[in-house]
Parts: structure tokens; sequence; C-alpha cells
């Protein structure tokens, strides 16, 4: 890719900048941020160990969260000073190999994919926050008859509700538009004014809900020790021995990349918009603590301690292994539905994780608009409208192909494979090609604070051991079931090829037509 002249990039959308300080961190905390803090993380820490799960938790928050973010935003600020907005531009910058920009495109293809179906979800929690107002949600007394009213608003299962997938396709359309619309209002008045509204926002529901659920206390007389503070207890009592367990290790890295928003490229496209002399070392730590306490203080208040008051820990153990979306969306509405003002409590969960999902959803749709301006030169009105069609025929086979597992192989390929596998390039590109020399005095120009030097060993070595081992461990352990598709139903396998297909044409456009 070679460098554009000042007044083509000010064409391709090089010219954006960050409004403030406030604003940028803003921007990547609402990105990290999303569903995973609310719905996935209290599941995986219940079901790993609780308590004890934190200790691998902690260990892959600073060995692999902490300094991959600060690599993406150092990568993104100086691929931005050459006129670069996506991964694959910023790593040409750093490496004149003229196939760097290659793997770098992994970090445009990555937030596209998780993007087409992140957005089919997100539309899910704006339908729900609907149906609980209008007290639809309400009508339902137990887990069966929720469970049927969410598969059948999928398309799933008809009912006399919802008859088709209509109603879903109208939040989805919604949803989708609201997504462009952002992106269309470019980098200040689009991302940035967004962020800055809707995180505060977020943060004060989920505090109200938090202050809600431990006003529950013990719902049942019959049962005092169904109580909130046992529900903490649930969720945090440590159970050591699972730390022998491979499975609980992986699950935390997993859970530390994903929520972080970090391996896949957002980041580093966010942080193009940066100034020459923005901080990076300060500023990307105040995201990842605004996440943290997003996910560990106020993820940990709700779903559990509420679910638990209402359902005790046998049926609580049983709901949480059908999944993160059973928690959220069917044992959330019942358990708030029996509350004073249950319609308004639902209602602003949903939007929570509205909220929640769509500073996420933005942050994966702008590393591919920048990629057409950047890449094809287009003004970002043809970007957004080009990125718009094209992401609302590929979101197809999520939406219509659900049951047929269409989504996993997206989320598995998009939200696991590439975060793992960008991750460990973007952070070896850095400390071995660029050079730690190079990145740690990169890291700190202009810095607000300096890194405790500590860092500067685990970036060169401990972060790419840690996700090789991940990688590795991958590899071995399920590699070959998923690839040959075992575990997936022999009537469900053309979908999944299908789903397969598209992916590796969407790759192979990409790379043909990068120039
Ligand atoms: N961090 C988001 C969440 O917790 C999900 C996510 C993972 C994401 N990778 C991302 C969002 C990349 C934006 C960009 O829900």
């Amino acid at each position: 890719m070679a460098k554009p002249t000042a007044a083509a990039a000010i064409h391709a959308g090089g010219h954006e900048r960050w409004g403030s300080k406030l604003g940028v961190i803003l921007a990547v905390a609402g990105s990290a941020v999303g569903l995973g803090n609310f719905l996935r993380f209290p599941v995986q820490a219940a079901q790993n160990g609780g308590g004890a799960f934190m200790i691998p938790y902690f260990l892959a928050l600073i060995f692999l969260g902490i300094p991959l973010a600060v690599v993406e935003w150092t990568i993104g600020r100086h691929g931005g000073m050459h006129g670069h907005n996506t991964a694959a531009g910023a790593f040409s910058a750093m490496w004149p190999w003229r196939g760097a920009k290659y793997l770098g495109l992994l970090g445009v293809f990555g937030p596209w994919v998780i993007f087409l179906y992140y957005t089919y979800i997100e539309s899910w929690t704006l339908a729900f926050s609907y149906f609980s107002l209008a007290g639809l949600l309400g009508q339902a007394r137990e887990q069966a008859a929720m469970t049927g009213f969410l598969q059948a608003f999928q398309g799933l299962s008809p009912n006399a509700i919802f008859p088709h997938i209509g109603t879903a396709y109208f939040f989805f359309l919604l949803t989708f538009a609201v997504n462009l619309l952002v992106v269309a209002g470019g980098i200040q008045k689009g991302i940035e004014f967004v962020s800055k509204v809707f995180l505060p926002l977020l943060f004060l529901f989920a505090f109200v809900l938090a202050v809600r659920v431990f006003w529950i206390g013990a719902p049942d007389p019959a049962r005092p020790d169904w109580h909130v503070v046992n529900g903490l207890g649930y969720l945090w009592n440590p159970n050591l021995s699972v730390l022998g367990s491979s499975r609980v290790w992986l699950a935390a890295a997993g859970q530390v990349l994903f929520t972080l928003s970090v391996g896949i490229g957002a980041i580093v496209t966010y942080a193009s918009y940066l100034r020459r002399d923005d901080d990076v070392a300060l500023s990307s730590l105040t995201a990842v603590g605004t996440n943290e306490f997003a996910e560990v203080i106020l993820g940990g208040c709700l779903v559990i301690p509420a679910a638990f008051a209402f359902f005790g820990p046998e049926q609580l153990a049983a709901i949480a292994k059908g999944g993160a979306f059973n928690l959220g969306f069917v044992t959330m509405p019942l358990v708030l539905g029996q509350l004073s003002w249950g319609q308004l409590f639902g209602c602003l969960w949903f939007l929570l994780l509205f909220l929640a999902g769509i500073t996420s959803s933005i942050s994966l749709a702008q590393p591919v608009i920048a990629f057409f301006q950047n890449v094809y030169g287009w003004r970002r009105a043809r970007a957004v409208a080009v990125f718009g069609a094209v992401s609302f025929v590929l979101s197809q086979p999520a939406i219509l192909w659900l049951g047929r597992g269409a989504l996993d192989e997206m989320d598995f390929w998009g939200g696991t494979v590439c975060l793992v596998v960008f991750g460990l390039l973007e952070v070896l590109l850095f400390a071995w090609v660029f050079g730690m020399e190079r990145g740690w005095r990169e890291i700190h120009h202009s810095s607000d604070i300096r890194l405790p030097g500590f860092f500067r060993w685990v970036i060169a070595y401990a972060t790419p051991a840690y996700l090789l081992f991940v990688l590795g461990f991958w590899l071995y352990d399920n590699a070959k079931t998923t690839i040959s598709m075992a575990g997936v139903d022999a009537a469900n396998r053309p979908y999944v090829i299908g789903v397969r297909w598209m992916l590796i044409g969407l790759l192979l456009v990409m790379a043909l037509t990068m120039r």
C-alpha cells in the first residue's frame, strides 16, 4: 500500500480526528463494554470456579489484555500518522515487507465477520426492550413459556404472537440503520458523540438495576437462603480445585480478549484517529479499567444474584448450562417481571444491553469503512452505503439459518480464531519486527504516564508465549473436530459449509482488491 499524499488522505478519511481525550477513551471503552460484560462474563465465572476464576482472569488481564490494548493503541496511532486507518495499513507502515498488509487484513475481516451477526443479536435487545414496555414479556411465567417466546421471535418455532420472522426482521433493520447512521456521521459527530452519551447512560442504567436487584433480598419466605447475597456467594465463592483444568485457563484468556475487544483490529482503527502527540499509555489503561469496572463489578451484580434469588442454585446451574443468552433473554425477563414496575425494569435491562451493543458494533463497522476509504479512495458516504448493502446480504445466514448453526460458525471464525491469530501477529510484529526498543519509545511518545518496565518483558515474551499456548492448545484439542464439523448435525452441515464459503469469498475479494 503506497503512502497516500496529503490530498489523497484528506479525501480518503485520513484527516479525521477525535475531538477530545475523553471522547476517544469513551469510544474505546464503549467498544469493550458490550454484551460480553453483562451476559458472557457472569456465566463464564460461575461455571469456571467462581471466585477462583478471577486468578486466571487477572493473570490473563496482566499478561494478555493490558499489553495487547497498549500495543493496539500504539500501532493504531503510528499507522494514522502515515494516513492509514486500518490494521492492513498500520502493518505496512511498520513492516516494509509486501505481505504485511495481507496479514493486517485479518484486522478488517475479523471485525466485519463479527459485525454480521453481532448486530442481529443487538437487535433482539432492542426488540425485547420494546416487548417489556408493551407488557408482552409479562405474560410468560416460567422458563418454558419464555423460551418458547424467544424461539418464536427468532423464527425457530412460530406461534400465534410471532407467525413468522417478520418482527425480528423489523428490529434488525432498525438496529442496522442506527449503526449505519452513526458511522455515516463520522468519527467526531457520529462515533464520539454517541459514545459520550450512551456510555454514561449505560452505567446509570446498570447502577439502577444493580440497586434494584439487591433490593430483592429473599423473595420467597419459604426459602430464606435464596437470598441475593448468597447469589453473590454463588458467583464469587472460590472453588480452587478447578485451577488444575486447562479449560478454565482457556476460558479466562478467551473472556479477557473478547471483553476488551483486543486482538481484532477495532482499536487499531480507533487509535488511528489520534494526533501524533496524543497519549496512548494512560488512555489505553483507562479504557481497560472502565471495561473491567463494568464487567467485574456491574456484570457480577445483575443476572447471577437476580436469578439465584428466584430460582435457587440448582436451577440456576441448569439454566447457565444452556448458555448466556438463556440467562439474559429468558431468565432475566422472568425475574424482573415479578417485581413491581417489572415492565420498566425489564425495559431498562434490555436498553442497557442495547446501548452496550451499539457502542461495540459501531467499532466493528468503522474498520471496514476506513478500509473502503483508504484502499478504494471512496468518500465516507459511499463507503457507508456499500458497507451497508454488502453487510445486509452477508448477514442473512446468521438470521435465516440461526437454527442451523450459521451464527455459531461465524462467531467461531470471527470471534475466536481471528482474535487469537491477529493478536499473536500484532504483538510479534510490534516486539520483533518493529522492535521492542522502538516500540517502547513509541508507546511513551508524549505519554501521560510511564508503564512499569515489567511490561517491556511482558510484550516481548509473555504475551506471545501465552497466545501461542492458547492457539497450540486449541489446535491440539479440538481444531480437527471443529474443522471437520464432527459436532455439527449432518442435516446442518450444508449450511455451515455455505457460511464457510461465504467467509472465504469475502476474505478473497478483500485481499484481491487491495492495493
Ligand atoms: N467487547 C465486546 C463485548 O464485550 C465484544 C467484542 C469482541 C467486540 N471483540 C470485539 C466489540 C471487537 C467490538 C470490537 O461484548
